[in-house]
């Protein structure tokens, strides 16, 4: 481990190879990058601290410039311990950014290094699962007077300050720029749907044509790995707990049933609910000799593994991020320890889905400053009018153009006279 007064990473000597790969991924980020360039113009983040507990990649590392670029003092560390890529942390800390996080954190260090962005006292945190915002309420909460709000990233995150919104115990702002509709459509849907497939192939090299794939949960992300399996052959199996989302499924086309049924049925096993326990042991009784499970959601209790761990023959791992354990005779293959595969087991999302997500947060870190003291402690969303600015930074990044509408058929839309 390399340590100095401002970073800890595993290998300074990766910066270089940090750096490159940010290079790559600015290519691909030039929604991101244009609203870089505005705020090393205009600096609205000037003299404001920002905390981030965000996985540590190369696109997390154009977001860190990006702040910086705006004015603002930034502190990082990851939000899990397997999705930090070293040699991102290591550029970060060559570039003189406070930078806590390496791949494979104990829990002691995971909390230990989010303590240390606490210590930076940020007026703003940014989280991806609300950790940050947890632990600060939790353990540091006379800091809570000094901090502008907060901006959120992912659903369980979302999910966890609505029921603390619910027993009144939010205490400042919370921006969820997991509900921009860009983020969903880019993030959730496209990315998930890409990555986590990827993080299952690079784990197992296994063919998908013609194999049983359950994806447990039809949201966002549930819908865009159930596409994607399609699309390489899979026979998707969807189970879910809601009428709505179900119905979507088998109007998509995808056969629904009760866990119970398909985990008798299925190869491949992907749980993303954001609830936990999905599959529990007794599904795992009844699942074929080979069956691979994984987990995309944010959490790593979507599988129940402890019940896995202690009901196995036998436990061995046989690649980098697959476990075998042996249940009742049966080989049972866990990919990435059970955490979100397309990180454990890939690199998260590709640049450009990350582009859309980020420029949700630092639009979500100027509107903050704005808005300052104004915004109630509840979960807030963005105004609409953020939501159309990066989809049209994303569409002039990729160099399309859409139509404006007339005046004409303005008023035609805003006048109720009109008729047959
Ligand atoms: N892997 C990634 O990179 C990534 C990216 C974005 C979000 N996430 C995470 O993925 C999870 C899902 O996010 P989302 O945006 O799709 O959420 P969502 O709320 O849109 O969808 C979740 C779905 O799971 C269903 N569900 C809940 N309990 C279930 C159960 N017992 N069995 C079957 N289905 C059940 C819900 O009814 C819902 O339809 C969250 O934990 C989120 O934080 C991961």
């Amino acid at each position: 481990m390399d340590k100095g007064n401002h970073f800890e990473v595993k290998d300074r000597s990766l910066a270089s190879q940090g750096m490159k790969n940010m290079e790559l991924a600015e290519l691909h980020m030039g929604a991101l990058l244009k609203v870089k360039k505005r705020f090393e113009q205009e600096k609205p983040l000037k003299g404001v601290r920002i905390g981030l507990a965000l996985h540590v990649t190369k696109e997390t590392g154009i977001l860190v410039r990006t702040l910086i670029a705006g004015g603002a003092e930034v502190a990082i560390t990851g939000c899990n311990p397997l999705s930090t890529q070293d040699d991102v942390a290591a550029a970060l800390a060559e570039e003189g950014v406070m930078v806590w996080a390496y791949k494979g954190e104990t829990k002691e260090d995971y909390y230990r290094y989010i303590n240390k962005v606490i210590e930076f006292k940020p007026h703003i945190t940014i989280d991806d699962g609300c950790d940050l915002v947890s632990e600060i309420h939790k353990s540091h909460s006379h800091l809570i007077p000094e901090i502008i709000c907060g901006c959120e990233e992912t659903t369980t995150g979302i999910i966890r300050l609505k029921a603390m919104e619910k027993d009144n115990a939010l205490k400042y702002p919370m921006i969820a720029v997991n509900d921009n509709m860009t983020k969903h459509l880019v993030d959730n849907f496209y990315g998930t749907g890409q990555s986590t497939v990827d993080g299952i192939l690079r784990a197992t090299n296994i063919l998908f044509a013609g194999k049983n794939f359950v994806v447990c949960g039809y949201g966002s992300c549930g819908k865009g790995v159930a596409k994607r399996a399609k699309g390489l052959g899979a026979n998707v199996i969807v189970t879910e707990v809601d009428n709505f989302r179900a119905l979507q499924a088998a109007y998509d086309g995808f056969k629904v049933m009760k866990i119970e049924n398909a985990a008798q049925i299925g190869d491949i096993f992907c749980t993303v609910t954001g609830n936990k326990n999905i599959i529990r042991l007794e599904h795992m009784q009844v699942m074929k000799n080979g069956a691979i499970l994984c987990n995309s959601g944010h959490f790593d209790n979507e599988i129940e593994i402890p019940a896995l761990q202690e009901a196995a023959q036998s436990k061995r791992r046989v690649r980098e991020a697959m476990d075998e354990y042996l249940l009742n005779n049966k080989k049972i293959f866990i990919l990435g320890e059970g955490r979100l595969i397309n990180l454990a087991a890939a690199e998260g999302h590709p640049s450009e889905v990350m582009s859309t997500s980020f420029c949700g947060q630092a639009l979500a870190c100027e509107f903050g400053v704005q808005n300052k003291g104004r915004m109630e402690n509840k979960v807030i969303q963005l105004p609409r009018e953020l939501d159309d600015e990066i989809a049209g930074l994303q569409l002039e990044a990729m160099g399309l153009e859409i139509d404006q509408m007339t005046r004409e058929q303005k008023d035609y839309l805003e006048s109720w006279e009109e008729g047959t």
